[in-house]
Parts: structure tokens; C-alpha cells; sequence
């Protein structure tokens, strides 16, 4: 079978290449799953580069979420079957979902919800679990009101549909091609930022929440708004990062923090709970919004595709970041 393979650290994705590898053999508590679909994530790329303290294995498979319908059950799984459909996202320290077959560990898998087809929830795993698992930080209640940045992405599209279904009200900033689909999706209020500025249009103490995907100014702007709490998937808490089974070296911790500090700075000065977002493999968190998004049939958008046998002609670059690959 053809996985994609990185080969050593790299700049960018140019390391990387199709081969043909063997086929996983499969161990206690997981299950073999013959892949349909995987996003090219943001985060594929940053793991590829050479993330401090992971131990690549060899061969090492790229890719970090996706979907697919298992074809072997190893001992000790209980909860799922041969034929089931599952999506995944695995932890920084277990990447490799880029192969047409994969083993993983059920803990880290759920049943897709019963509306999509493998391949659509193979393009949503990571974006819609780091979205609930932020949005779940913040204990909002019914009738609050949320500013959500990057709207129109991956995470942010998902991040909309799931604040909605919590009785929220929702603003977006996004670019205006992605108006329509978020007015369709139940979106409250668009704020285009390639026409506006967000922090001009709203006013200070205006929304409860904001979930940040942007980070660096759009970060410091929101907390000069002074809502109740802000989760930021760009203000790490080096703690955090064992949750994506990263264990940093305490001097590490403390550079990271470092960086962080204007940030901490800003919130204190503003009395904004700062909340940083680390999503790590998490099949139980992955289930409940498996179901959430089917009682609520979210919408999934269809983003562009690239096959692996492609990506074996042409390779893959950053301008892939965002497409979903095909398997099979
Ligand atoms: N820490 C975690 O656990 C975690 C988990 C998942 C994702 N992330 C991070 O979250 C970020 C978003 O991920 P994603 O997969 O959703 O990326 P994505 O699909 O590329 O979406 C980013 C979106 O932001 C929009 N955008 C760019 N600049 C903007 C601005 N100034 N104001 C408003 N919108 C703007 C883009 O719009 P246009 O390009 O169309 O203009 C695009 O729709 C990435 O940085 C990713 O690494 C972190």
C-alpha cells in the first residue's frame, strides 16, 4: 500500500513523498481503518517541519486527521465494529493518517455523524473538534453573544454552526466571499475585514466571548474590547501542550510563555480571562459533537481535493494547505 512519507525535517511539505510502505500490523486497543479522506491542516505542516521533543518514527507517515471505515478490530476494542465509519485526529506524539490504511487507537475515534460520507467527515475531524472543544471553555450561556474570527474557515465555519446550536449569538469576521454560506448556516452578523475593521465597528463590552483563530493584533484588538473571556488557539499555555501528548522541557516552557506575555499583560489590564486552546486526540469529545452535528445536520462545505496518486506526480506544497486528500 502508498503512504505519504517524510522523509527528514523540512522547510515546508517538499520532504515529503508517496512510497509504498507495509501495511500496519495491528495491536491491542486499536483498529485498522482503510482511509477515505484527510484535511491538509495548518498544523500538518508545523508537525512536518519538526515539532521540540517528538520522536519521528521510520517510516513516518504524515498527516494528523481523517476518516475511513475500519476493516480489522484488534483485542480489547468494545465499542465499535468491522464496516463501522470513523473520523479521527490522532495526538502531535501518534501523527501518520496520511496511508490507505492506518491503525490507530480507539480511544481516539468516533462514528461520523450519520448525514456525511467518510470522505466529508474525513475533511472536518480536526476543525470540528478543536472547534467544540474551544467553544466549551468558555460556559456560555443561552442568549450571550459571541464574536468568532475567521468565520469563514475551516475551524471558524464548524465554530459557527456549534455556537448557534448553544443559543448564542454569533458575529463573524470573515471575507465576503463566505457571507452567503454563513447567513446560510444561521450567522448573526458578517463583519467583511477586507472592508472593515472589527474592532472599529464594535463596541468595548459588546459581545461576552470571542473565539480567536488569528492571533498576534487581531488577538491584542479583541482584548482591547473587553469581553468576559477569549480562547485562542494562537495563546499558548505550554502546560497545555500534553493534552497533544507534547511534553516540553521546562526551559521550553518558560521561552514559550515568555512569548506570551503582552498577551497575559493586555488581559490583566482589561479583566479578560485568557484562555488558551491546545486540541489534542480525543474520541469521547469527538463522539458528542459527532452527534451534536447530526441532530443539528451541520453543513459541511466542500473544499478542493488533491488524490494521492497526484500528490505522487507533483508532490506536495503550501498551497495544498486547506484541500482534502482522497484515498482509494
Ligand atoms: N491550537 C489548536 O488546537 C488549533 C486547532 C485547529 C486549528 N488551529 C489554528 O487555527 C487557525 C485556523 O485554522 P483553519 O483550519 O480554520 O484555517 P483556514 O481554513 O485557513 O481558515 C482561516 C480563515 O481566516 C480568514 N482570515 C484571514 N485573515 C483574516 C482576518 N484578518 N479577519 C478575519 N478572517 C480572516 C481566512 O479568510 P480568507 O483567506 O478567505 O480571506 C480563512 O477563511 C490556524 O492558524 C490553525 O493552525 C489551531
Amino acid at each position: 500500500m502508498k503512504g505519504i512519507i517524510r522523509v527528514k525535517a523540512g522547510k515546508d511539505f517538499s520532504t515529503m513523498h508517496v512510497q509504498e510502505i507495509p501495511s500496519p500490523t495491528l495491536q491491542s486497543g486499536e483498529v485498522k481503518v482503510k482511509m477515505a479522506s484527510s484535511r491538509i491542516n495548518p498544523v500538518d505542516m508545523d508537525l512536518m517541519k519538526g515539532f521540540p521533543t517528538l520522536k519521528y518514527k521510520k517510516p513516518q507517515i504524515g498527516g494528523i486527521d481523517g476518516a475511513g471505515t475500519i476493516s480489522e478490530i484488534g483485542q480489547n476494542v468494545r465499542d465499535f465494529q468491522v464496516g463501522d465509519k470513523v473520523f479521527f485526529y490522532r495526538k502531535f506524539s501518534d501523527i501518520g493518517t496520511w496511508a490507505e490504511e492506518i491503525t490507530i487507537h480507539a480511544d481516539y475515534i468516533a462514528k461520523i455523524p450519520t448525514h456525511l460520507t467518510p470522505q466529508q467527515a474525513g475533511t472536518i475531524a480536526l476543525p470540528l473538534l478543536a472547534a467544540y472543544d474551544s467553544l466549551q471553555e468558555l460556559g456560555a450561556k443561552k442568549g450571550e453573544k459571541i464574536l468568532i474570527h475567521g468565520a469563514g474557515g475551516g475551524v471558524g465555519f464548524l465554530a459557527v454552526q456549534i455556537a448557534k446550536s448553544m443559543g448564542l449569538e454569533v458575529i463573524g469576521t470573515a471575507s465576503g466571499k463566505d457571507i452567503d454560506e454563513l447567513k446560510n448556516v444561521g450567522i448573526d452578523r458578517v463583519i467583511d475585514y477586507r472592508k472593515e475593521q472589527f474592532a472599529n465597528v464594535l463596541k468595548k463590552g459588546e459581545v461576552n466571548y470571542i473565539f480567536d483563530l488569528l492571533g498576534k493584533d487581531i488577538l491584542l484588538q479583541s482584548i482591547d474590547l473587553q469581553p468576559k473571556k477569549i480562547v485562542s488557539v494562537h495563546y499558548v499555555v505550554p502546560e497545555k501542550m500534553s493534552k497533544a501528548g507534547v511534553n516540553l522541557p521546562a526551559i521550553l516552557k518558560w521561552i514559550l510563555s515568555l512569548t506570551m506575555t503582552k498577551f497575559r499583560k493586555r488581559a490583566k489590564r482589561n479583566g479578560v480571562e485568557l484562555i488558551g486552546q491546545v486540541t489534542g486526540g480525543n474520541g469521547q469529545l469527538l463522539g458528542e459533537v459527532s452527534r451534536l452535528a447530526t441532530e443539528k445536520m451541520f453543513v459541511v462545505r466542500e473544499i478542493p481535493t488533491v488524490h494521492l496518486n497526484e500528490i505522487e506526480q507533483k508532490g506536495l506544497t503550501k498551497a495544498d494547505i486547506g484541500k482534502a486528500i482522497l484515498f482509494g
